[in-house]
């Protein structure tokens, strides 16, 4: 029996530590893969691919830019006729459009004035008033006049001609559920042709205009 516990056969007798190499486990490699693949599939739906305009739900600029508010066209002037309408004929045919039996003002909701075909009686309304019978929906009112609204607009010529077509945009857009933009140069043409009148236009006038 050997007491020396340094003796060199017993120490070699332990293994080395070694570095093996082994296979990266499979369940691994397939979850990575599945995670590159969702966040890859995910970017791809909302990502908007690295447009900063582009965030969830909207998944591309195209889908952003259906939702911006239209520049231009019938919505701007509608908005803006709404503006003048509350400012210049909603004290009569009220916000809603309703009208005041009470003063004499007839509705314009579903008016067949408001939805003739063009807006040449419109504007030649608003621009001199009206007076004396007039049927709406069946009803006949005779007991208001409508001032010449249009004529006392404050500002030159070409800009009632704007307030105008605006003021018809929206009455005929809200109210008739006519989506079509009456021009300033239409009014124009319009107010030209009756620049001499004076006096209120009666219904009978009216409908001997272009509908
Ligand atoms: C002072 C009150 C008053 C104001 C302000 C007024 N109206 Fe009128 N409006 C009337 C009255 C009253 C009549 C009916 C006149 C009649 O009996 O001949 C009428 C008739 C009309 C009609 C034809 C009838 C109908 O109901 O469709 C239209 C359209 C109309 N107004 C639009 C307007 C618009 C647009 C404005 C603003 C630019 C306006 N009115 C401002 C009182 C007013």
């Amino acid at each position: 029996m050997n007491a020396d516990p340094k003796k060199s056969s017993d120490v070699t007798n332990e293994a080395e530590p070694t570095a093996a190499m082994t296979a990266m486990p499979v369940w691994l490699v397939a979850l990575m893969v599945t995670l590159l693949f969702l966040s890859a599939w995910y970017f791809d739906l909302y990502g908007g691919w690295f447009e900063p305009k582009v965030f969830s739900p909207y998944v591309s600029v195209a889908d952003v830019q259906r939702f911006q508010p239209k520049t231009g066209g019938i919505a701007e002037t509608v908005a803006r006729g709404k503006k003048l309408f509350s400012d210049n004929c909603a004290v009569c045919h009220m916000e809603t459009g309703v009208g005041n039996p009470a003063n004499g003002c007839p509705p314009l909701v579903d008016s067949e004035w408001v939805k003739s075909p063009t807006a040449t009686r419109m504007v030649m309304l608003i621009s001199k008033g009206l007076s004396g019978p007039i049927t709406v929906n069946g009803k006949v009112w005779n007991s208001g006049v409508m001032l010449a609204v249009g004529d006392s607009l404050p500002g030159s010529e070409a800009e009632k001609a704007e307030k105008i077509a605006a003021i018809a945009t929206y009455v005929r857009f809200q109210f008739g559920k006519i989506a079509v933009e009456t021009k300033p140069a239409q009014v124009e043409a319009i107010r030209a042709s009756i620049k001499d009148r004076t006096a209120n236009f009666t219904a009978e006038e009216l409908l001997k205009a272009e509908p």
